[in-house]
């Protein structure tokens, strides 16, 4: 069996990881190849990452870089065709909900190869949201749909997916955590950073929600300045905010107890947020990676595609109202914080169940 899992943005990365490495146990049953997209391109986007997940050099490089969504996704798409059509492979595996797990399984759905999504189900019911489309799309294209938790389930069903192609398999990201959080250990970040555990709160911020017109911008700058004068702030900054405060001449506006820094790679990311006080972000995986550490988490948006974390776990959703998101704060920094709970099949081993059901 042929099988080619594609990997294009960083929340990719720490997800076909431990897949990768179940598929090597078997490499007798089955010929794994990876296929990065080159949606994410920065070394500290991307390299760093395949580094600090002892993932091989992809097989496959598209380089597709940057664009519109429609040009991404149809760069991606003439690409990856020429891969499959080179490769003819049984399967094709995508992770997550980025525009280039669409793109590749566009292209699979219409060459008769069969698709594996992993992550399916998730629904923040905001079309608004490129990520709500690639994932209700490409879990209508999807012959096995791996799901993380269980309103998955409900909203495949829901959306008329027939059961004989739902599988519970648990998340493959905290496989990844659970992996290497002893290595954090041996991260000098903190130290680095001149920060103390349990007394700084970790940011991050990258949707176009909050960081993609001046107003909105401008808000996060103001709420992050009120949150540094109760505690030290590190904010590692994606490029696409980066570009946004460039442009909008508010980089130097935060204040001196704001840590600005490049985006940090996946063991010193870990170890920031296990030691931190809070984590503040709009980010998908950080708002179940939080769940899993019991570490309080804000997050700044409307809605949840994870609801699991809100109902069991430490997630907070908010909303984008910035004074909403402070009021949070200062009652997490009164000790108001919930402990949660680790939702079911969060137990490191996704992998295994997905590809058990892969190649039976
Ligand atoms: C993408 C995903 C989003 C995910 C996020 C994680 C889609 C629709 N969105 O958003 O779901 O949460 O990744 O990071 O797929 N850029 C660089 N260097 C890089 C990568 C990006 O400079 O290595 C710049 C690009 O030039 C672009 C901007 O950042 O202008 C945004 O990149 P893009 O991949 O389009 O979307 P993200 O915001 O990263």
């Amino acid at each position: 069996m042929k099988i080619i899992s594609v990997a294009g943005a960083r929340p990719n990365f720490m997800k076909v990881a431990p897949i990768h490495k179940e598929f090597r146990r078997h490499k007798d049953l089955v010929h794994h190849l990876i296929c990065h997209t080159g949606q994410h391109f920065d070394e500290n986007m991307s390299k760093v990452f395949f580094d600090d997940l002892e993932l091989p050099p992809p097989d496959y490089y598209l380089g597709v870089g940057a664009g519109s969504h429609a040009e991404q996704t149809a760069r991606i798409m003439t690409a990856f065709e020429d891969v499959a059509q080179q490769e003819k492979p049984d399967l094709v595996l995508v992770v997550g909900d980025v525009n280039s797990t669409l793109a590749c399984s566009l292209v699979a759905a219409k060459m008769g190869i069969k698709i594996a999504h992993v992550e399916a189900g998730l629904r923040s019911f905001d079309r608004t949201m490129p990520e709500e489309i690639n994932r209700m799309l490409t879990d209508s294209l999807s012959d096995f749909l791996f799901v993380t938790e269980k309103s998955g389930i409900e909203n495949l069903k829901r959306e008329g997916i027939a059961d004989n192609k739902i599988f519970f398999s648990g998340n493959v990201m905290i496989d990844s955590l659970l992996y290497y959080l002893p290595k954090t250990d041996r991260s000098g970040v903190l130290r680095n950073f001149g920060l103390n555990k349990g007394k700084y709160v970790l940011v991050t911020l990258h949707r176009p929600s909050n960081v993609d017109s001046e107003k909105s911008l401008k808000r996060v700058v103001f709420f992050l300045n009120e949150v540094a004068d109760k505690r030290k702030v590190i904010f590692p900054v994606h490029p696409r905010t980066r570009k946004k405060l460039i442009d909008c001449e508010l980089l130097n506006t935060f204040n001196d107890r704001i840590i600005i820094s490049d985006p940090i790679g996946y063991i010193d990311f870990l170890a920031l947020m296990k030691n931190a006080e809070m984590v503040i972000t709009d980010s998908g995986g950080i708002q179940e990676e939080t769940t899993f550490l019991h570490i309080p988490c804000i997050t700044i948006r409307n809605s949840t595609e994870r609801p699991v974390t809100v109902e069991i776990g430490t997630n907070r959703v908010v909303g984008t109202d910035l004074h909403k998101a402070l009021d949070a704060v200062f009652s997490l920094l009164k000790g108001e914080a919930k402990n949660g709970d680790v939702p079911p099949l969060w137990d490191g081993k996704a992998a295994e169940r997905i590809v058990g059901t892969l190649l039976t």
